[in-house]
């Protein structure tokens, strides 16, 4: 028997394309797994009224380790229109059913490596005064809380009486009292001391296990002053616990430009849900981008490994594909780390930097390409070819 059961759930479009590969890869290093399916996505939206079957559900409590590809979300109208007859107004409502799983099994420690892989004609280079240009070398993890904050889904447009009652207490809510309330939409952003110590606490477990010498705290205390201010003062707390580790605190809107002007300078973030979203998403276009995005979703005893990208339905029918799968791939790396899988994680992290490195076999993205049925034309390698390579390094 199998040492381990990975639930596996390609979802939507590129999804299915890039699970399977980051599983040969699995497979190529003798990872002991056996894997069993997990229905997600748009389909079991439209079919069943739910992107998230309870039979999944039930399948990751059980196996606790799951690996995702990427869902298809859309608009509420096209959900509502596009659900099978036989369930419309029935109660139905569509949630992203990766945002449900985040929640519904409390996984809310969100981890976003972003580490340049040296010959990646997609690395940021900076520009020196001589007129010359340096690549620094960025290394940033950003550790995002992965259940609150403005994703937690305490939303309205048109708010019912008794929520603007309440609101009506809040003194800042004066100017707002005379809107109507069909123009008038509220989302909540709720964070917990507890869940915000948590991040911060895995965010300095992390650097003190790799050796980063800084853990940032990226907010907005300055304006969002009781969220962001829970989360910077929780960091100050537990940075007590860690006096090698260097804490320091930026805005979110200033970190979006330092980002590109000394990525090099920052070591592990600390940062809510939405601001996490956005650091992680700068800090990946740095170091190539959506084809190299991995993530890991943890919890106290479930763990979801997914790209971050999402399902690219564009490119979903191109036959060969033509996406990059190192985001998959290097998801299901962060899996092998999860489970202990340390030494099989390295050879494949080591592999994909060969191949990178080597600039042989690239696809559409890593040439700087716009995605198309042509870009074999100019020497792209598919998808396949691509895993292929990684697999042949290892
Ligand atoms: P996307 O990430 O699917 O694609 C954006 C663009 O990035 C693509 O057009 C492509 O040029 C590029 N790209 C993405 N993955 C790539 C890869 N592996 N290799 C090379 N290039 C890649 O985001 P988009 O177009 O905004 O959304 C498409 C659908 O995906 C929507 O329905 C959206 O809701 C959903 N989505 C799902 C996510 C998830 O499952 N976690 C995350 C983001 C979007
Ligand atoms: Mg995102």
């Amino acid at each position: 028997m199998a040492k381990r059961t990975v639930v596996v759930m390609p979802g939507d479009g590129i999804g299915k394309t890039v699970t399977p590969e980051s599983i040969r890869v699995l497979d190529a290093v003798k990872f002991d797994a056996e894997y069993v399916h997990g229905d997600i996505g748009w389909d079991f939206w439209c079919q069943e009224g739910n992107a998230l079957p309870d039979r999944t559900i039930a399948m990751l409590e059980k196996h606790k380790l799951g690996l995702f590809g990427a869902i298809t979300s859309k608009p509420k109208k096209d959900a509502e229109k596009e659900l099978d007859p036989s369930l419309k107004g029935k109660g139905h409502t569509y949630f992203s059913p990766i945002v449900k799983m985040r929640q519904h099994f409390g996984l809310d420690i969100c981890v976003r490596p972003t580490k340049s892989f040296p010959g990646n004609p997609l690395n940021f280079i900076r520009r020196k005064a001589d007129g010359g240009f340096e690549e620094p070398k960025v290394d940033a993890v950003i550790f995002r809380q992965n259940t609150e904050c403005l994703y937690c889904g305490v939303e309205w447009t048109n708010p019912p009486a008794e929520v603007r009652k309440a609101l009506a207490t809040h003194k800042q809510f004066k100017a707002f009292q005379d809107v109507p309330g069909e123009d008038l939409a509220v989302s909540c952003r709720i964070f917990t001391r507890a869940a915000c110590q948590r991040i911060c606490r895995a965010a300095f477990e992390y650097a003190k296990k790799y050796n980063y010498k800084w853990v940032t705290v990226c907010e907005k205390p300055n304006v969002v002053r009781e969220t962001s201010g829970m989360m910077e003062d929780e960091a100050k707390q537990i940075a007590k616990d860690y006096p090698n580790i260097k804490l320091g605190s930026t805005n979110i809107d200033a970190q979006m430009m330092w980002l590109t002007k000394n990525p090099d300078e920052y070591g592990v973030f600390i940062a809510s849900n939405l601001f996490g979203d956005i650091l992680s998403d700068g800090f990946a276009g740095l170091v190539g981008g959506l084809g190299f995005a991995c993530s890991a979703n943890i919890g106290k005893d479930i763990a979801v490994f997914e790209p971050t990208h999402g399902s690219a339905p564009k490119y979903e029918m191109l036959k060969p594909s033509i996406v990059n799968p190192c985001a998959m791939i290097l998801s299901a790396v962060m899996m092998l780390d999860y489970v202990g899988e340390t030494e099989k994680a390295e050879r494949i992290r080591k592999a994909i930097s060969d191949v990178v490195a080597e600039g042989k076999v690239r696809t559409y993205d890593m040439m700087r390409l716009s995605g198309g049925p042509d870009v074999f034309k100019h020497g792209a390698a598919t998808t396949q070819q691509m895993t292929d390579a990684i697999i042949a390094k290892l």
